[in-house]
């Protein structure tokens, strides 16, 4: 199974001074849930980069259209052009078969919350929000058998990005929260999780850095 690793454990090196690894299966649904500043986009650049020679092909909506994501990919949209990227990939995704084709396909919709609440306001625009939280939903339900996964980042976490009862956010495999940025490791840059131990993946995890 393909791999990527997230960061580096927390515990560990505040007990031990080590930089042990930590790692997660690609083929799953991301969530980064974290306050302004917190580091949600930094954690998703860098997990990117940890698996950009593994065969994935990215979708990337950056709905604050914040410039930290441009030139990764060309699916690639910002703001209100979010919308027809969302839905390019959804189609992609029908016509992917069962047990997915040739490579992992990932949507990151960056400040997802943000997203929604702008088409909320308008009558025509609430139809595109409805739109795409049906279109997150069936990813993270039938997406596994495609390859094909959603990774999403929020501010706080609420429910109501997704249909009501849909039980969506159960098919998250990574989940993390990200805490006030502390200062740890000296100058290099680092990720390091604070991760759930009983869990046989890293899941749950904290996002501290450095
Ligand atoms: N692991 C890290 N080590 C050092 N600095 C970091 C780390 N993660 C993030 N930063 C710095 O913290 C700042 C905020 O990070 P980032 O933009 O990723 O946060 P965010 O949660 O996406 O914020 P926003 O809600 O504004 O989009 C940036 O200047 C970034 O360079
Ligand atoms: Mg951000």
């Amino acid at each position: 199974m393909n791999k990527i690793m997230l960061g580096y454990d927390f515990q560990m090196f505040c007990m031990q001074g080590f930089k042990i690894p930590l790692y997660a299966p690609l083929d799953g649904h991301y969530i980064v849930v974290g306050g302004s500043g917190s580091g949600k986009s930094t954690a998703v650049l860098y997990w990117l980069y940890k698996c950009r020679k593994q065969n994935v092909k990215l979708y990337i909506a950056d709905f604050k259209a914040s410039k930290e994501f441009s030139g990764i990919t060309e699916n690639f949209a910002e703001f209100e052009e979010c919308y027809d990227l969302i839905k390019a990939y959804y189609e992609e995704f029908l016509a992917t078969p069962e047990g997915g084709d040739d490579c992992i396909k990932v949507l990151l919709i960056d400040e997802i919350a943000g997203l929604l609440t702008h088409f909320s306001m308008t009558k025509q625009g609430k139809a595109k929000a409805d739109e795409i939280r049906g279109i997150m939903s069936s990813v993270l339900m039938l997406g596994r058998s495609r390859r094909c996964f959603l990774w999403l980042s929020m501010q706080r976490y609420t429910a109501s990005i997704f249909p009501s009862s849909s039980g969506s956010a159960d098919n998250f495999h990574v989940w993390s929260e990200n805490d006030h940025l502390s200062r740890i490791g000296g100058n290099q840059f680092s990720i390091f999780l604070y991760c759930n131990r009983n869990k046989e993946e890293v899941s749950k995890c904290k996002l501290k850095s450095s």
